[in-house]
């Protein structure tokens, strides 16, 4: 059966939360915020921290964050990581298709920093058997629009010493820890023995985490995506997060599909841009 409804969420946020066939979903209008996309009898498929704030101004920490205008923090830019996580967006339509899926459009509203809304900015939900997000950016202005996006993804693992990612043997990476200095991916499959925080460049191609733990593996499937972020903050960084558990490092990983750095988006007048992901399960045999 579907079912839509809102609900008053954490911190009194509103939260739309969504029932089909197949899946569970919860999403936030602060941030256009997918916290909970959970299939009928798996465990939860992202990780939401239970130290999050929920809180206006303030991004939630966990689930899909959107990474908009910019990635990171550019010595130009006020804050981290833009600032579509941090505001309300509007509900644009629910959707239900006569084979059960249902469609969730987000507006992002006008800001100085979208040309007071010549950039018009849509996130679509889709959810059923897999989680789809769209982030879809329409430059209306007369002057080219530069920017970085990405979904910031926290995925659930059973525990981090089991998990390990494929699909980017061979990538040119920027390594965050080291200066941001380019590498390049000598393993076939990522493992996590300490703090990982990459900026995997040019990789329009698929990412696996498989997950002994959980026996899953998550596939991550990218449209429009150069860019593959891949982010774990191990023991230290959780324990001066204030807003993450001190633990909680040993059950997330994040792989974040956008495009950032030499990968940012530069949009002619008149065009639009639409980066997607999707997200799917298969059990371990
Ligand atoms: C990742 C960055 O995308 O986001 C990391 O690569 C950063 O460097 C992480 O620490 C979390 O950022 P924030 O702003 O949500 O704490």
């Amino acid at each position: 059966m579907t079912f839509v409804a809102f609900h008053t969420g954490a911190g009194g946020l509103p939260k739309l939360a969504v029932t089909t066939v197949w899946s569970t979903a919860e999403i936030y209008l602060h941030g256009a915020h997918v916290t909970r996309f959970q299939k009928l009898g798996e465990p939860p498929l992202l990780f939401l921290s239970e130290q999050s704030r929920f809180e206006a101004n303030a991004p939630i920490r966990g689930g899909i964050p959107i990474i908009f205008p910019w990635f990171g923090k550019p010595a130009d830019k006020p804050g981290q990581h833009g600032f579509a996580r941090h505001c309300s967006w509007t509900l644009k339509e629910i959707t239900t298709a006569a084979t059960g899926i249902v469609t969730v459009r987000l507006v992002l509203p006008p800001a100085p920093e979208l040309r007071a809304g010549e950039i018009a900015v849509e996130y679509v939900v889709t959810i059923g058997d897999a989680l789809g997000a769209e982030l879809i950016v329409a430059n209306h202005s007369a002057a080219a629009f530069d920017f970085e996006s990405c979904l910031h993804t926290y995925f659930a693992v059973g525990d981090i010493d089991a998990v390990s990612i494929t699909g980017l043997e061979g990538v040119d990476y920027l390594d965050s820890l080291d200066g941001h200095q380019p590498k390049t991916e000598a393993n076939a499959a990522i493992r996590f023995v300490g703090e990982v925080d990459r900026t995997y460049l040019n990789t329009p191609h698929p990412v696996e985490i498989r997950d002994e733990s959980l026996r899953r593996t998550v596939r991550v499937e990218k449209q429009n995506s150069a860019s593959t972020v891949v982010w774990n903050p191990w023991i230290a960084k959780s324990k001066a997060m204030p807003d993450f558990g001190n633990e909680e490092y040993q059950r997330m990983v994040c792989v974040e599909s956008g495009n950032v750095a030499e990968n940012q988006i530069t949009l002619a007048p008149g065009q639009t841009d639409s980066l997607k992901v999707n997200l799917s399960t298969e059990g371990l045999p």
